[in-house]
């Protein structure tokens, strides 16, 4: 896992007393829920939290051994091995324990305001082929752990990490190391598409969430350098895509502008973006 100078930025950690307040400000429209931002704060202070939903052996090495995993790339070779239902099981009790409530409240104390979470695409288990080897069950600690942050005050990134066919190659943070990565079709577009529709959906409408306020489309698709043609398809097909259909369902829940998921700013009605 590689961080983006963004994300670098937020494991700065800043020790002036001006560090603190995240205002909880409400802005209800009928079919949304009240968001909560990062106003009157200018900076995102905080953590990464790694391998609760994509485990990269490299960080999680004991972890990875308890759960009969050693000796296996990624989320994919190893469900594969010990097989679906004794992989649910294994992946439950890590997912169970690997982030518990006092390390949000922790974090929080600590004067950070914000996690990111990274999350495989197959979170949504109706987007899983019968064919893909990925742990099924994790979305309702999703849940449980949004709702500890928002419960906490912590302003929340989603982040799609892993993307259906794998964005990179030979990268266990995809969740399926391979030399050919298979991203880059219409097909799979459209799964993270309909992942990103949803999550869009699941963050406006659902009350555990509404401290999440950004939501990454990817992270770390292939370099230019790598493969010049998937690179450049991505950024013709895939980001105005990606942009249009979140646009498209918050307008479909009639989301107020100044609610819109957007890059932070302590102006929300100037520039919103989403990356
Ligand atoms: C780049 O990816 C395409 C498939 O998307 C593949 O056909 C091509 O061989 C790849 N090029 C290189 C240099 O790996």
């Amino acid at each position: 896992m590689l961080f983006s100078s963004q994300v670098a930025l937020w494991l700065t950690l800043v020790t002036s007393s001006t560090v603190a307040v995240i205002l909880p400000v409400a802005k209800t429209t009928p079919s949304s829920v009240n968001r909560r931002w990062l106003l009157g704060d200018d900076k995102v202070r905080g953590v990464n939290l790694g391998s609760l939903f994509i485990i990269e052996e490299w960080f999680a090495k004991d972890e990875w051994a308890s759960m009969g995993c050693k000796g296996f790339y990624d989320e994919w070779s190893c469900v594969k091995h010990l097989g679906q239902e004794k992989a649910d099981a294994a992946w439950d009790k890590h997912w169970k324990s690997w982030i518990t409530e006092s390390d949000i409240t922790q974090i929080a104390s600590h004067v950070l305001n914000t996690i990111r979470i990274p999350v495989g695409f197959w979170i949504k288990e109706d987007l899983i082929h019968d064919d893909e080897w990925y742990p099924r069950g994790g979305l309702k600690y999703l849940d449980r752990l949004v709702g500890w942050a928002s419960d906490a005050g912590l302003y929340v990134i989603m982040d799609l990490h892993s993307a259906p066919g794998s964005q990179s190659p030979n990268e266990e943070f995809t969740g399926h190391g391979t030399a050919n990565p298979g991203f880059f079709t219409g097909a799979n577009y459209e799964r993270a598409n309909k992942f990103l529709e949803w999550m869009t959906e699941r963050i406006h409408t659902n009350n555990a969430y509404h401290a999440v306020g950004m939501l990454e489309v990817i992270n770390e698709p292939i370099k230019q350098r790598v493969n010049a043609t998937d690179a450049d398809d991505m950024l013709k097909n895939f980001y105005p895509a990606a942009w249009d259909r979140i646009r498209a369902r918050e307008s479909k829940l009639s989301i107020a502008k100044e609610d819109m998921l957007r890059k932070l700013t302590s102006r929300p009605t100037i520039h919103p973006l989403v990356y």
